[in-house]
């Protein structure tokens, strides 16, 4: 791996931006408009790739060692070989949010298998395209903890490997965007009656006072952010079970919630075309919420 310096960013050939981030393609770090792939990349071609989304919060990261062995069971999946060592990825990420101005950052990152010409097989000379890039990772807005958000249910029609974290996304962009047209925030899922998952974020219910989350299977992407719930709801002894939910489970909850890095726990208070929870976020997201945020502080201060 190249080591940044200011000799790496490109001098710019137009009239420098301050504002222009800088991202890593390939073990350079470079100004954005400078960063460019070949349009055989294999990622452009055939959507044949991984990815992560991984927040900083004061420049700390989250969950980093969690996301990493994610990165790589999702890059075993697709049998492409993890081109970076976990200590030269820490580095890599570490350096990138150094570089760039936000004390908040969402670290976006993406290995696809290289640039090949165009043909199904793999190619012979592994040569995969590593590509990080940040932005302002943004505070989920305020009225969302006054009126939580919309959410209507869709046919979960993707493929049957939900668990790889792969860049192909566009039954999801699909289906996130049925939902939008239709006035909602997110599709929560079905998939042969039961629940699953949001289009980009993870699923839980309150039932009688119990936090339910579907089992990980290759039904449902493995969400960092469900996973520290889960721990959370262990920590402080929440009844919490990781069980199938049914559709009926689904429109008879107390609460729902779906949950992700950038959402992190967005309580749904609109289903379809029924109120969930009084219309207002219940108590048992704002228990989960509170200890949420106090996870966040002490990272923030470690
Ligand atoms: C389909 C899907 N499920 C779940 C999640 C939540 O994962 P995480 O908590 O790691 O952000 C995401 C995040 O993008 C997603 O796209």
């Amino acid at each position: 791996m190249k080591k940044p310096s200011s000799t790496l960013i490109n001098e710019p050939t137009t009239k420098p931006n301050p504002d222009e981030p800088v991202v890593y393609l390939n073990g350079e770090y470079l100004a954005l408009s400078q960063a460019h792939i070949s349009v055989l990349d294999r990622g452009f071609t055939f959507g044949d790739g991984v990815y992560e989304v991984i927040p900083a919060y004061s420049k700390n990261l989250f969950r980093l060692q969690h996301h990493l062995q994610r990165l790589d069971a999702s890059l075993t999946a697709v049998k492409i070989k993890n081109p970076l060592s976990a200590k030269q990825w820490q580095q890599s990420i570490e350096q990138l949010i150094d570089i760039n101005a936000y004390n908040d950052q969402s670290i976006y990152l993406q290995v696809t298998r290289g640039v090949a010409p165009r043909d199904h097989r793999f190619p012979h000379q592994k040569n995969p395209t590593v590509f990080m890039m940040t932005s302002p990772q943004e505070k989920p807005a305020a009225e969302i903890s006054i009126t939580g958000i919309s959410a209507i249910t869709l046919n979960d029609n993707r493929w049957k490997n939900c668990h790889i974290k792969t860049i192909s996304l566009l039954a999801n962009v699909l289906l996130r965007q049925e939902a939008l047209d239709k006035g909602a925030e997110e599709a929560i899922l079905l998939s042969d009656g039961y629940a699953t998952e949001g289009a980009a974020s993870n699923l839980f219910i309150v039932q009688n006072d119990c936090l339910i989350t579907p089992p990980k299977s290759p039904l449902l992407l493995p969400g960092i952010t469900r996973d520290l719930i889960v721990e959370i709801a262990q920590q402080q002894k929440f009844c919490l079970k990781e069980q199938t939910i049914s559709e009926t489970d689904l429109l008879n909850a107390q609460e729902i919630w779906v949950t992700s890095s950038t959402k992190e726990i967005a309580p749904v208070t609109k289903l379809n075309d029924k109120i969930i929870s009084n219309g207002k976020p219940g108590p048992h997201w704002h228990k989960m919420m509170q200890a949420y945020q106090s996870y966040k502080h002490k990272l923030r201060t470690h």
